[in-house]
């Protein structure tokens, strides 16, 4: 997939595992970042439920309503002209039944211009997967750590359980997902489950050996502050950038600086 290609299709997203390609993915959450993260190149991006915890602040992602991801996917979609825009089905909109699933994920395709939905689940989520698949809605599924399930797994802590995690990636795989995220797993268990399925695998948290990454945008451009786990790299300190960018202005407006002759009109 070269910067300079069309749109970065399902099919194209696959076939990168058999091409020996690593994929790079980002959350964006507006145009905004969409287009800056379309310039830079990834091959997807994902318009990620974590907007509850980096956007709006929150402790957790199951707040996040679908009318919300519907606000921040369009904005995204419009963004991106390059990359493979994929967009989270939040907490309880595909719980409660496949037919829900497939209404909720399929509006969002219809009205906001997104190309795939992710949910979260393996085994579980089989029977909702495969329905979505039926429907021509592609799917991603996400394993490992399951934000969604925070309550339940009591934290948002290491996967170990190999056998469970085995199963939810080959159920997710042969229910018809088209790649699948690894979250917050020991990395010989993400090289195992890479090497077993033929879809690809994208890692956070899950060592070298997947398909491809992903990461949260602010995190990686280090907006963040106080979010410091042992997986993530920054690659900016943009948090410290913009502090001094906006006191400098706020500064020179309040000495006067600001604005000078150079940008008044005569
Ligand atoms: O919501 C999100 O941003 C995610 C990624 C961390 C994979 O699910």
């Amino acid at each position: 997939m070269s910067k300079a290609g069309g749109p970065v299709t399902v099919p194209q997203f696959m076939a990168a595992k058999s091409q020996g390609r690593k994929l790079a993915v980002v959350t964006a959450y507006d145009w905004l970042w969409a287009g800056i993260c379309d310039a830079a190149g990834v091959d997807a991006i994902l318009v990620g439920d974590s907007l509850g915890m980096v956007v709006q602040g929150r402790d957790t992602t199951l707040p996040v309503t679908l009318r919300q991801m519907h606000y921040h996917a369009e904005m995204v979609a419009r963004g991106a002209e390059r990359a493979l825009v994929i967009a989270d089905l939040p907490f309880l909109s595909y719980h409660v039944s496949p037919r829900q699933a497939v209404r909720n994920a399929g509006r969002l395709l219809k009205s906001t211009g997104v190309s795939a939905v992710k949910l979260e689940g393996g085994v579980t989520q089989a029977e909702t997967i495969r329905a979505l698949a039926a429907a021509d809605i592609p799917v991603m599924a996400h394993v490992g750590l399951r934000p969604q399930a925070v309550r339940h797994l009591g934290g948002m802590k290491l996967q170990r359980q190999e056998a469970a995690l085995l199963a939810d990636a080959h159920a997710a795989q042969d229910a018809g997902a088209f790649a699948l995220v690894l979250e917050l797993i020991p990395r010989s268990l993400a090289a195992r489950i890479t090497q077993e399925l033929a879809i690809p695998t994208i890692g956070i948290g899950a060592g070298p050996d997947c398909d491809g990454q992903v990461l949260v945008g602010p995190d990686l451009l280090g907006l963040n502050a106080g979010f410091y786990p042992k997986f993530l790299k920054r690659y900016a300190d943009l948090r410290t950038q913009a502090i001094a960018a906006i006191s400098r202005y706020a500064d020179e407006v309040r000495s006067g600086q600001f604005p000078d002759a150079e940008h008044s009109y005569e």
